[in-house]
């Protein structure tokens, strides 16, 4: 499932994180990658650790605490510290690949399979040219290039590419989540009942019909999740 989540971050928190990454010490986004990545992998990427990426990170990771969304759809059991990275000049791109499955918490807290990538845009869109995130899936490929502090949600296991940046910078924040639920097609099942549960109680209130089917969804993940 390919899901656009909307303001994930305020116009507020978006110019505070631009502000801060104009200035932020980038580096080769080489480092830390695999053997395939690192043979098409063409970008700056912010130290784990800098002062800048521990701000922003913080920033999204309460932006998607605040966003019943993100959790309905991700249903997220562990979210790795996101990252940033930056593509411009003579780092505009990052050919086709499929991220790593386990990556290994940078605080040594164990390891996360890679069920749901994210990537949280940062730069307005009409600053750069190209830059657009290109997903493959089954219905072909998407490409993805949104406001701001907007975010798009795809399946860890789909081959993505940031095609090349010809014109400014492209700034993102990206990230992965383990998932309660493994499959992919099992969370959208239980994305799509929650979603229209929402709609019908929002239209038509509470019922004995929208409580039994809350209570589907709730057998549902207790059959599906590992927490
Ligand atoms: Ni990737």
């Amino acid at each position: 499932m390919l899901l656009h989540l909307p303001h994930i971050l305020t116009p507020e928190e978006v110019l505070q994180a631009q502000t801060l990454l104009a200035t932020a010490p980038w580096g080769d986004g080489r480092v830390g990658a695999g053997e395939q990545a690192k043979q098409v992998k063409n970008n700056e990427q912010l130290d784990h650790d800098c002062a800048e990426a521990q701000t922003i990170r913080q920033m999204v990771l309460r932006g998607l605490d605040r966003n019943t969304t993100f959790f309905s759809a991700a249903l997220p059991k562990k979210v790795f510290p996101p990252r940033l990275n930056r593509y411009g000049g003579d780092t505009n791109f990052y050919g086709n690949h499929i991220d790593g499955s386990v990556r290994y918490m940078p605080d040594g807290s164990g390891r996360l399979r890679t069920d749901v990538s994210c990537t949280v845009f940062l730069s307005n869109p009409e600053d750069y040219d190209g830059g657009e995130l290109c997903i493959a899936d089954t219905f072909g490929e998407q490409a993805v290039k949104l406001q701001a502090g907007h975010a798009v949600l795809y399946p860890g296991t789909s081959l993505h590419q940031v095609k090349p940046v010809t014109r400014g910078h492209r700034l993102a924040c990206f990230f992965w989540v383990e998932s309660m639920v493994r499959s992919d097609g099992q969370r959208r099942l239980l994305y799509e009942l929650d979603m229209n549960l929402l709609g019908l109680r929002q239209r038509h209130g509470d019922s004995a019909q929208t409580t039994a089917m809350t209570g589907v969804y709730h057998n549902l993940l207790r059959m599906w999740a590992d927490t």
